[in-house]
């Protein structure tokens, strides 16, 4: 008995939090049981981690200590949530995982690749998500749609981070089969329908598992 494992990811703007709670509701109304989570965070220690994460604070964050902080909220989410959710049969929606980490520090910091695997294979290398619905848009519509907002230490950054952020998760929508690349720049309907008819496949395919 496992659950099913879906990430949700994409850069800021992209719409993910409206458009991850339609999916959570969606699931719910097959009569699913979801746990609805996300990273950086998801559990109170971990959530902590988030918050050194995104302050903008005098001192320099490394590149070498932001990856392994996300790395140390993960294993705590893991340990804490992810795991025990599937293991009893629950599905587990999650905002985010280590896709965000090749994207935003492998591609947006340009750290090593092969460090990100390593620390991936160490915390989860026998679990991967089943299904990622990635949100896709360019940078200057993206970055119009945060304008505005209280900037986090991530939002901060200039357009060419973002870019290589958005260069990765296409990468990765290209090599990995459970991405499913969403067109973020339609009206939100239309990208909540057609999360909607990926979603209601990879149910049909993945089936409750109880
Ligand atoms: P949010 O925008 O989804 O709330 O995520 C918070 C920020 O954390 C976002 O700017 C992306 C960043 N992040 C990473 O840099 N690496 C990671 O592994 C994760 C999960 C998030």
């Amino acid at each position: 008995m496992n659950g099913a494992f879906i990430t949700i990811e994409g850069s800021e703007g992209v719409g993910k939090t409206s458009n991850v709670e339609a999916m959570v509701a969606r699931l719910r109304a097959k009569g699913l049981t979801v746990v609805h989570t996300r990273e950086p965070g998801g559990t109170p220690l971990a959530e902590d981690i988030r918050t050194l994460l995104l302050d903008v604070r005098a001192e320099p964050m490394a590149s070498l200590t932001e990856l392994l902080l996300v790395f140390a909220s993960r294993a705590q989410h893991l340990d804490q949530v992810i795991r025990p959710a599937l293991a009893r049969g629950d599905w587990v929606v999650c905002d985010r995982f280590t896709d965000a980490t090749y994207a935003y520090q492998g591609g947006g910091r340009g750290l090593d690749i092969s460090q990100i695997d390593q620390l991936a294979a160490l915390v989860h290398g026998d679990l991967q998500p089943d299904l990622t619905i990635y949100l896709d848009l360019a940078v200057d519509v993206a970055f119009e749609r945060i304008k505005g907002r209280d900037h986090d230490r991530f939002e901060r950054e200039q357009r060419a981070f973002f870019e290589s952020v958005r260069s990765t998760y296409r990468t990765l929508a290209e090599r990995h089969q459970r991405y499913e690349l969403i067109d973020a720049s339609q009206p939100l309907p239309d990208v909540q329908q057609d999360i909607a008819t990926r979603l209601d496949a990879f149910v049909a395919r993945f089936g409750p598992r109880s």
